[in-house]
């Protein structure tokens, strides 16, 4: 009957799986990264498909650039990397999204 604990402690010691989100995104920006898919590929805490959120931000990009880079990026500037697609984003929430992405350190 020595079996049954260490099987329960086995269990125990699964690894928690990772959020994809961070907890520093705030809801809002997170639901506008959830629904046009920034999320599958896009971070806070480590790197995914592409690069995570604060290794974006510390190359200090304007609102401007970032919504440029994101409508025609450039895979250039991320070796290593495989190419991201352009994304279609509405104004509005792209805008919501870069200024988030200018004030994160
Ligand atoms: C299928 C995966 C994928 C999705 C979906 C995706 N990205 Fe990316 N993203 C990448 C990869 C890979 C890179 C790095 C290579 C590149 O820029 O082409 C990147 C780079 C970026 C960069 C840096 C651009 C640069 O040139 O420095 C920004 C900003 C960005 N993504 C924002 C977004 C936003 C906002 C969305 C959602 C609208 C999004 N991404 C959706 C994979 C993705």
């Amino acid at each position: 009957m020595l079996l049954l604990p260490l099987l329960l402690a086995l269990a125990a010691f699964k690894p928690a799986e990772r959020p994809v989100a961070g907890p520093d995104i705030p809801a809002d920006i997170q639901a506008l990264l959830d629904k046009h898919g920034c999320a599958a590929c896009h971070a806070m805490n480590r790197k995914l498909v592409g690069p995570a959120w604060p290794d974006i931000a510390a190359k200090k990009y304007s609102a401007k650039r970032i919504a440029q880079l994101v409508a025609k990026p450039e895979p250039s500037n991320w070796p290593g990397y495989v190419p991201m697609a352009a994304q279609k984003v509405p104004k509005a929430d792209m805008n919501k999204i870069a200024d988030w992405l200018t004030k994160l350190k």
